[in-house]
């Protein structure tokens, strides 16, 4: 898949923009608080309908502005996509696929793919739970609709539940409301887990093989979901609805729900190593590269074609050898890269990115 274009009004600080991009390596280069990671930020929005850096949409509209526009133009094998998003200070935002509306957001997925890497996502293996899960759920609901509902209807139970949970004084009357919410909650949580226990497996061995090339076959990288265990949906089903049972008592003293795949983790392990707790800095940093660029891969083998890679200020935290050792891997995936500066020996399209403004060099 390759973006072709990209259409801006008032987002960010945006006023008016319109880029070609090449087939192959884009590089967006310039300095401090000129509008590159915003300019991706857009891309980013029309691939999965959210903002990676902020959940208040009305910061994507230039300060002064009451909406904003975005458009991307995409070729596909499948022919061209045209995603149009609408954002406004008082309505709703409007998201067009190839100019028809679209009523969930879940329609949006795997219209436009994207691989994006940024300096935030060090999180990824650094911090807490929610974002490694986050980054499992928007990989999988990239590429299966029915996960991603799946994942709605969780939460809405896990609400109820929740909300049981913290306003029972009658404990016999909610342990008859709780089995109802039990049930619901094993039945859709068990499918969640098979698919992530399987996309997490996968994902292990390809990350392994992309992290092993990145840092010359010295660090041996292994991936694991931790949580139930289970072969089918029928096997965890058991298993969930057994432990949210079990877990009744603990959960009313506590008022909220302590088991299931809301709590589940991907847990990162170099040389035997827990990588979140013992890494250093560097092979952190290159592990959620290698997790990315393993992302990839998975799309590719799902779709037949490569997703649009883009690498927001990555350069700048690697060393040359490793900078090299990206650049080669990803030849054959049209990116987009951002940096203060450029000075690799790729053929590259660059641009300069000056005060809301692109000229191509
Ligand atoms: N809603 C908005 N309206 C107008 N300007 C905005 C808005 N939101 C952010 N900006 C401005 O956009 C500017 C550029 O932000 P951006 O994050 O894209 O910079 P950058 O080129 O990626 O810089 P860096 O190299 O530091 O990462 C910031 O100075 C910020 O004040
Ligand atoms: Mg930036």
């Amino acid at each position: 898949m390759i973006i072709k274009s990209l259409q801006l009004q008032n987002f960010r600080n945006y006023e008016h923009l319109d880029i070609n991009f090449d087939s192959k390596l884009n590089v967006l280069i310039g300095k401090n608080a000129q509008g590159k990671t915003n300019l991706v930020e857009a891309i980013n929005f029309c691939c999965i309908g959210k903002s990676h850096r902020t959940s208040k949409e009305r910061e994507l509209i230039s300060f002064n502005q009451e909406s904003a526009k975005i458009k991307v133009i995409a070729e596909k094998s499948a022919g061209e996509k045209k995603v149009e998003i609408f954002l406004s200070k008082n309505s709703k935002k409007v998201i067009r696929i190839n100019n028809l509306s679209i009523l969930r957001i879940g329609e949006l997925f795997g219209n436009i793919n994207s691989v994006f890497f940024s300096p935030e996502d060090l999180k990824l293996v650094k911090e807490s739970p929610v974002d490694r899960r986050r980054f499992i759920d928007i990989d999988i609901s990239q590429m299966s609709k029915v996960y991603f509902y799946n994942l709605l209807r969780y939460e809405k139970i896990l609400a109820q539940r929740n909300k049981l949970l913290k306003s029972s004084f009658d404990s016999n009357q909610a342990m008859k409301g709780l089995d109802v919410w039990n049930e619901q909650l094993a039945q859709v949580g068990a499918k969640i887990i098979l698919e992530r226990q399987k996309f997490t497996q996968h994902l292990s061995k390809l990350a392994n093989k992309v992290h092993s090339s990145i840092t010359d076959g010295q660090e041996n990288l292994i991936l694991s979901y931790t949580g139930l265990q289970g072969e089918n949906v029928d096997s965890l089903y058991r298993q969930l609805y057994e432990l949210l049972d079990k877990s009744v008592d603990k959960d009313l003293q506590l008022g909220y729900t302590t088991v299931g795949p809301h709590r589940d983790d991907l847990k990162i392990v170099i040389d035997d190593i827990d990588i979140r707790s013992y890494g250093s800095q560097g092979q952190q940093r290159t592990t959620a590269l290698s997790l990315k660029l393993a992302e990839l891969e998975i799309f590719k083998e799902e779709n037949g074609e490569y997703p649009v890679l883009i690498l927001d200020d990555v350069l700048s935290e690697l060393d040359t050898n490793r900078c090299n050792k990206l650049l080669d891997s990803i030849q054959n995936v049209q990116t987009i890269l951002t940096g203060t500066s450029f000075d690799f020996d790729y053929p590259a399209t660059k641009y300069l990115i000056n005060h809301g403004t692109v000229k191509k060099l």
